[in-house]
């Protein structure tokens, strides 16, 4: 299998299953015109978070990571009118665009954009008694993945889902030598994962137009 082969059946499956939606073209499309790197979620996973949060009712989803707003568009769209969407950015730039896009998309009423390091932010979230999230997802900077996965445990409920992206690197995550700090991140809150006796978890690799990588799914039973 190649990247080509890859890239042609994401298309195909985006194509008779996803669909296209003049607001997510037109995210993606201010995205790039702002000069933000095109490192969003493709669009079936940005519906497979959408699906995810709609078939669990969240009322309250935490994303790490906003970028443009485009994952934001997905899992805000799945929220009920008096839901909440906060979303962590640390650049302006980024948190501008998502905030416009957001808003484009109709979404200004349930979602935040909060700009700065998602650390302060979610230590933040505690500080202020935040009500529990329903669903985090979890797609920033990945050598902060453990303190993420700490900060959002803290932030859920038994019952709530926490989805982590970009957890196998092109395969890189297997190797036990890496130095890669993005792979170590990673495989340090997978470790994590697994000595926490509150979460049940798995993860699944994909391929497609954004390459090889995959998701961790963890559920939060304690
Ligand atoms: C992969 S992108 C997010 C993509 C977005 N979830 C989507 O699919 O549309 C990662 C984002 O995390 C932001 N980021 C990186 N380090 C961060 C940090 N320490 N705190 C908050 N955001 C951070 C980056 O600026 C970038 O916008």
């Amino acid at each position: 299998m190649t990247q080509q082969q890859w890239t042609a059946v994401d298309e195909y499956l985006n194509g008779v299953l996803v669909g296209e939606d003049a607001v997510l073209t037109a995210a993606l499309a201010t995205s790039r015109a702002a000069g933000l790197p095109e490192i969003a979620v493709a669009p079936n996973q940005g519906k497979l978070l959408h699906l995810l949060a709609v078939t669990m009712g969240a009322r309250r989803i935490l994303e790490v990571g906003a970028l443009g707003g485009y994952s934001g568009i997905w899992l805000g769209r799945a929220l009920p009118a008096d839901g909440r969407l906060i979303s962590l950015e640390i650049d302006p730039k980024h948190s501008a665009v998502a905030r416009a896009n957001l808003h484009e998309a109709g979404l200004e009423k349930v979602a935040e954009v909060r700009t700065g390091r998602a650390v302060d932010s979610l230590a933040e979230l505690v500080d202020d008694g935040a009500e529990p999230f329903d669903l985090v997802f979890i797609d920033a900077d990945k050598p902060s993945n453990p303190d993420y996965f700490r900060w959002a445990l803290k932030l859920t409920r038994p019952g709530s889902l926490i989805v982590i992206d970009n957890v196998v690197r092109g395969g890189a995550v297997a190797d036990a030598q890496s130095t890669d700090p993005s792979v170590l991140g990673v495989r340090a809150m997978h470790e994590l994962i697994a000595a926490e006796p509150r979460v049940t978890a798995t993860a699944v690799q994909t391929v497609g137009l954004k390459g090889y990588d995959g998701f961790t799914l963890v559920r939060v039973i304690g």
